[in-house]
């Protein structure tokens, strides 16, 4: 395997997704529109499969989640209710000589402080190694002032933390220079809109910043279909929107995302420490299910001075990107504050009537709330690979590949006739092709050196790949007819088998 450094790792995903159609920048060709993605043809795929086998594991094989698809636009007063008017919120700074805009809780700073005595400020934006970045930066300012004495280690801060008096004395991320950073403002982050003809107060509507609410607002809908009883879940896919104000890092932040949320209704005395625990293994088994290494997960418990008041407990799931260790999963225990929020606002009842307790209550909530954005580059990150394999002429070359589970790979079998222009290669592999595609993604190339297809599959995740050649037509005896070759893309290791047990070798490898 052939180490890669973290901003190279991240470099090289980036050229992958573009060069084989995964990723692209949305609206490339007028220069891109910042926080907004598109998905080629692999990467349609790549979602799609990722997304099924969420809805799979999560509703259609439990008997306790049901599904939902809500509308992107709801009422306005969805989300004065739910607190996304008032209160969804982040600190924005701007630096009024570079024009830049950033998160006050992304920019660092530290006093340079010698000899117990403040003698300037530093800044660094976030990243793994801020407490260093921040040292580094305050010895270069003592050295490049020519002060004298002893440095003291810096006390790393955010800007939102930094005291009025100081704000003029941080230096600008963008420009180096203190003076030019506002202090920093509340920015709402729901994208606005008008419904119907008219452009006033009384028509502005809001593209959704969670699908979340969806599942409380039609709780009271699915409860009268009397399918479900507690402790029941609701699920959801769909596409969110924010007005980041540094979307960054590829589709890690975007402005436009897709999220998988899910909300589990218990009794109001029921033991939600047992619950949210039992989601937070079932979430990070699911990603271990999906090619993720449990060894790149870690569990992050929010501090309970920064919960909202009315959350109980809130766990991230968070995967080490190559760019940092970051917030993949968030589970949190919500207690009964949305559907109360909606049964305040709404005049509508939320209570459940507990047949077996006797008793009337309002249930409390965990929420498992995911990107599928964040899930699939969590999965790139985890899958490229870089190795040793021969060329066609036995001489060592580097292998990119992309070790994707075989349920969410886009591909799943690739299909070639040894050589292109034998007629009846080409038309056995055309068969076999067929004879798979009904069941999985089957990808048939005949162009180049079958050398060369092999490495194409390789860098795209095809877990497995077919060749049809002369002994396939039985040309070194009939023992050998109609059977294949089929490489593994992890250990390339070919075995010959028949064309009629291709299906059942397939099928529960890729499924
Ligand atoms: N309903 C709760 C909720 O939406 P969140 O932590 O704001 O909670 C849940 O979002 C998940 O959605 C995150 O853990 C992350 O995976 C994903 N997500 C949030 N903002 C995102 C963004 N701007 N771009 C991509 N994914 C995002």
């Amino acid at each position: 395997m052939v180490e890669s450094n973290s901003a190279d790792l991240m470099d090289k995903i980036v050229s992958l997704c573009k060069r084989r159609g995964f990723i692209f920048q949305s609206s490339e060709i007028y220069g891109g529109i910042n926080g907004f993605w598109d998905y080629g043809p692999l990467g349609v795929e790549l979602r799609k499969n990722i997304r099924d086998c969420w809805w799979n594991d999560m509703v259609r094989r439990r008997d306790d989640v049901v599904g939902l698809e809500s509308s992107i636009i709801m009422h306005p007063k969805v989300w004065e209710a739910s607190g996304h008017v008032g209160g969804f919120t982040d600190p924005m700074v701007d630096c009024k000589v570079s024009k830049q805009r950033f998160r006050a809780d992304q920019i660092f700073f530290s006093a340079v402080v010698v000899d117990g005595k403040i003698v300037g400020y530093v800044t660094v934006l976030e990243s793994e190694r801020i407490a260093e970045e921040l040292q580094e930066k305050a010895e270069t300012f003592k050295r490049k002032k020519a002060i004298q004495g002893k440095l003291e280690p810096v006390q790393p801060r955010d800007f939102s933390e930094a005291k009025p008096e100081e704000i003029p004395l941080i230096p600008s991320p963008a420009t180096g220079e203190p003076g030019s950073l506002t202090p920093p403002r509340a920015f709402n982050m729901m994208f606005e809109t008008y419904v119907g003809p008219l452009r006033d107060e009384s028509a502005v509507a809001y593209l959704r910043p969670e699908t979340a609410q969806g599942m409380f607002v039609d709780y009271k809908a699915i409860l009268d279909t009397g399918r479900v009883k507690i402790p029941f879940g609701i699920a959801q896919v769909g596409k969110s929107f924010r007005n980041e104000i540094t979307p960054r890092n590829f589709i890690f932040r975007s402005r436009e995302f897709e999220q998988m949320e899910m909300e589990y209704f218990i009794a109001d005395d029921d033991d939600w420490a047992k619950w949210h625990r039992y989601w937070i293994d079932w979430c990070r088994e699911w990603l271990v299910s999906v090619g993720i290494p449990a060894s790149a997960l870690s569990e992050y418990n929010h501090p309970k001075e920064k919960l909202a008041f009315y959350s109980k407990g809130t766990t991230d799931l968070m995967f080490k990107y190559p760019f940092g260790v970051q917030e993949l999963w968030g589970i949190a225990a919500r207690g009964d504050y949305d559907l109360t929020q909606h049964a305040k606002a709404s005049g509508q009842p939320m209570e459940y009537f507990d047949d077996a307790k006797k008793k009337r209550y309002v249930p409390h909530v965990i929420e498992p709330a995911v990107g599928v954005d964040r899930i699939l580059l969590a999965i790139l990150c985890s899958a490229y690979c870089e190795d040793q394999a021969p060329d066609e002429k036995g001489k060592m070359e580097t292998r990119v590949v992309l070790k994707l589970h075989p349920r969410i790979a886009p591909i799943k079998v690739a299909v070639f006739p040894l050589l292109k222009n034998k007629p009846e290669l080409v038309k056995k592999a055309q068969e076999v092709r067929d004879l798979l595609r009904p069941y999985m993604t089957v990808f048939y190339d005949e162009a180049s050196a079958i050398g060369r297809r092999y490495r194409r599959q390789d860098e795209v995740g095809t877990p497995f790949g077919v060749t049809i050649d002369f002994d396939t037509l039985g040309e070194k005896g009939p023992e050998l007819a109609d059977t294949v070759t089929l490489r593994e893309r992890d250990t390339m290791k070919q075995e010959r088998v028949k064309i009629s047990d291709l299906l059942g070798i397939l099928l529960p490898r890729v499924r």
